[in-house]
């Protein structure tokens, strides 16, 4: 997969895909990962990306023709267009599936106030928000859901089953409690069927386990209805 992320902070996103299983994939080519900078589509003395808002009001809007020419530049036909913002679809891992599955993605970073809405209607296919608070960026949520996605890219994880025995994955609920060295912690015994060698029983153990922490914490994943997109 071809994904590139256009932000006024490129470097607000290398940190944390730069970095252990998804520094890895780009190490190993499993995708090709472009950070983009904004504002080397401007062309004047100042490199202006923003300007104030008409009919006033606080803060600055990005201003269209950098994110127009931008959009020339990396998202050819066929390249799925993502607009971060706070007013977006909720990402989920639905979501990050079937954005997996895409050969070129492309995933655009507000600032300021945001985008100019022309920009918005003409230049993307979908728009995603991270959840319901206002960052100060796009790059963090872009680089939220790079990560989410390069993950379940093929190859990336070390067992390819990993991504469907954990939450949201197969049945869609959270994933059940777990647990490593040592058996007995300040008192706190690791549960004996974890340790017993029965493969059947832990299987069933497990999927109690995550069908009562699900309903406990999330029922409406169990009853379907925020679950995918
Ligand atoms: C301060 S926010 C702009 C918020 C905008 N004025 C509004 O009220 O909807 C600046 C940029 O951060 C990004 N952003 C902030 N919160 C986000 C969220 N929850 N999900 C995705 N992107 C977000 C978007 O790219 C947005 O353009």
């Amino acid at each position: 997969m071809r994904l590139d992320i256009v932000t006024l902070f490129p470097a607000v996103c290398e940190g944390p895909l730069g970095a252990s299983i998804i520094g890895r994939a780009r190490e190993r080519e499993l995708v090709d990962l472009r950070l983009v900078d904004l504002r080397q589509y401007t062309h004047d003395r100042h490199r202006t990306v923003d300007e104030p808002p008409y009919g006033g009001g606080a803060g600055m809007v990005l201003k269209p023709e950098p994110l127009f020419e931008a959009m020339q530049d990396v998202a050819p036909p066929g390249a799925w267009r993502v607009l971060l913002t706070p007013q977006g679809v909720p990402f989920r891992q639905a979501c990050a599936r079937r954005l997996a599955a895409l050969r070129h993605l492309v995933l655009v970073c507000g600032h300021y106030e945001g985008v100019d809405e022309r920009a918005r209607q003409a230049l993307f296919d979908e728009e995603l928000s991270i959840g319901d608070y206002v960052l100060t960026n796009g790059a963090l949520a872009a680089a939220v859901v790079a990560d989410a996605v390069i993950r379940l890219l093929p190859g990336v994880l070390g067992c390819e089953e990993s991504s469907e025995d954990e939450s949201f994955g197969r049945n869609g609920w959270l994933e059940y409690p777990q647990y490593t060295r040592p058996a007995e912690m300040q008192g706190m015994r690791v549960p004996e069927v974890l340790l017993s060698g029965d493969h059947e029983a832990i299987r069933a153990w497990r999927r109690q386990r995550s069908l009562a922490r699900t309903a406990a914490r999330r029922p409406g994943l169990i009853q379907g209805w925020d679950g995918d997109q």
